[in-house]
């Protein structure tokens, strides 16, 4: 068996992951491959496809030496005996369980892929997210080429994006799952070895492959979860005149609590924990578990609720219209210090205010070309994009921050306070500003929960 180790998918997951392992393993080469060749073409060009930072200065350090990226999916699953599959496992569309099941269309292509392409016994580990007991589907497609031996294993991944680097550098847990066999043993071995060269031995945790499945979504949903929760709390605050962001200190300071993922907000987006609730709430249907999927079900909708509630309550203080006003969403990225625009609340809060035939200009240090394309089915000439924040806050009615970003808090807001019309609203959805400062500043201000 060789050291050497294929990922199939370049994407957020696969590029940054195995830009790390490459770095820590000098002595094995990795191979990052993917279907979509333009995206290949990026991760061996200075324009990175995934922005994450303190990524690039890494790849800088080891692609070509020990990283590289390809479209040579078959010749890469031959030269390697670890093969990782982090293809994307998006929310299904279409059929049974669409809205809530995962599509496993592009991880089962990989393993067929693998299964005809392999020539001896490899290795193949789940990275991507997904389904509890896929690693029996996994084995049952590998079993199609029955001359070579898979072993499979489940090593969801945890990092956030725009803390991705650090999160793998230093993680929380590393969690391999395998089969409980002398072959399983054997490989989960090998998968510890490639972490051990710098993640500690303690954190390198190891469970049975189902086990390591569910809990890759079980953190998703807790997460997640926390979210909605503090966002249902921030509701109550905004009846009640309790400000959610003393309410969230001070229950983050229970230990059995913690400070963490208390951020009331507009919602949480990203790829991933709406896809991983659904996909929770589906295995919850499937074993027929429904008040189980009815709890998880309303982590989603209270979180959906809260983006109706935040374009509310900009109506119920803009005399019920925003026809024809300005309004600057400032952040389209889901979160700060990222790109990455999937499913990120300001599409929702961006598509109520063009209903309301709303003026909107979106702003964004990092997301404006994703933006571009996600916003292109808008109606002609109802949405503005424009990277300066003061341009797009120029003549306008209303800033909505949605993302925070730290430019944001960093801009200078007598200056917007002169380029809006009065009364210039603000709105911080992520209460990431200095509320007294804009009021003194004569801004109009709103924030979620306060
Ligand atoms: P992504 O869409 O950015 O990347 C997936 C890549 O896989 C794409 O480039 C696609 O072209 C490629 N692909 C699809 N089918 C292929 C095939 N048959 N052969 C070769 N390449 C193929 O998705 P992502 O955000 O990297 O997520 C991937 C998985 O990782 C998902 O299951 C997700 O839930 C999980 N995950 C993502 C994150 C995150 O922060 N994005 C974190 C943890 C886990
Ligand atoms: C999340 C998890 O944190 C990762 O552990 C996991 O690996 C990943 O999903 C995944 O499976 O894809 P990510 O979505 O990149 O990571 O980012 P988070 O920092 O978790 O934020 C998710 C959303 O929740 C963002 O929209 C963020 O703004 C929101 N959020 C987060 C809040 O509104 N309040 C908080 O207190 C924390």
């Amino acid at each position: 068996m060789n050291k050497d180790i294929v990922c199939i998918g370049a994407g957020y997951i696969g590029g940054p992951t195995m830009a790390v392992i490459a770095l820590k393993n000098p002595r094995r080469k990795v191979w990052v491959v993917d279907i979509n060749a333009e995206r290949i073409a990026a991760w061996n060009s200075d324009n990175l496809p995934v922005y994450e930072p303190g990524l690039a200065e890494i790849v800088k350090k080891v692609r070509g030496k020990n990283l590289f990226f390809s479209t040579d999916i078959e010749g890469c699953i031959r030269k390697c005996d670890i093969i990782f599959v982090g293809v994307n496992t998006p929310t299904k569309t279409f059929g049974r369980g669409a809205g809530r099941a995962s599509d496993l269309q592009y991880w089962e292509s990989s393993a067929r892929t693998i299964s005809a392409a392999a020539n001896r016994d490899k290795i193949v580990v789940e990275k991507s997210t997904l389904p509890v007991r896929t690693a029996e589907a996994m084995e049952k497609v590998l079993k199609t080429h029955p001359e070579h031996k898979f072993t499979v294993l489940s090593n969801p991944e945890f990092l956030a994006e725009g803390t991705a680097i650090r999160d793998l550098l230093e993680p929380d847990r590393v969690l391999i799952g395998g089969p409980r066999t002398k072959e399983g043993d054997r490989a989960v071995k090998e998968l510890a070895a490639i972490y051990g060269t710098w993640v500690p031995k303690e954190k390198i945790v190891t469970t049975n492959l189902w086990s390591a499945e569910l809990t890759k979504l079980a953190a998703n949903a807790m997460l997640a979860q926390r979210v909605s929760s503090v966002n249902a709390l921030s509701a109550l605050c905004e009846a009640t005149g309790a400000d959610i962001t003393e309410v969230a200190r001070v229950v983050g300071l229970d230990s059995r609590i913690g400070p963490k993922f208390l951020k009331a907000g507009p919602g949480f987006g990203g790829s991933c924990f709406k896809k991983d609730v659904l996909n929770l709430v589906y295995l919850c249907e499937t074993y027929g578990l429904k008040e189980a999927a009815d709890y998880w079900n309303q982590v989603v909708a209270m979180n959906e609720w809260q983006q109706e509630r935040i374009v509310t309550r900009l109506l119920s203080e803009t005399f019920h219209t925003v026809a024809n006003k300005r309004v600057a969403v400032f952040g389209y990225a889901f979160k700060a210090d990222t790109g990455d625009i999937r499913e990120t609340p300001s599409r929702h809060v961006v598509g109520m205010l063009v209903e309301e035939h709303a003026k909107v200009v979106v702003t964004d240090p990092k997301a404006l070309p994703n933006a571009e394309r996600d916003l292109a089915a808008m109606p002609a000439g109802s949405v503005e994009l424009e990277p300066c924040p003061y341009a797009a806050a120029k003549g306008a009615d209303a800033i909505i921050l949605m993302t925070d970003w730290k430019e944001y808090t960093e801009l200078d807001w007598k200056k917007i306070r002169r380029l809006m019309r009065s009364p210039a609203l603000v709105y911080d959805t992520r209460n990431c500003l200095d509320l007294a400062k804009l009021a003194k500043l004569g801004f109009k201000v709103l924030a979620v929960g306060r």
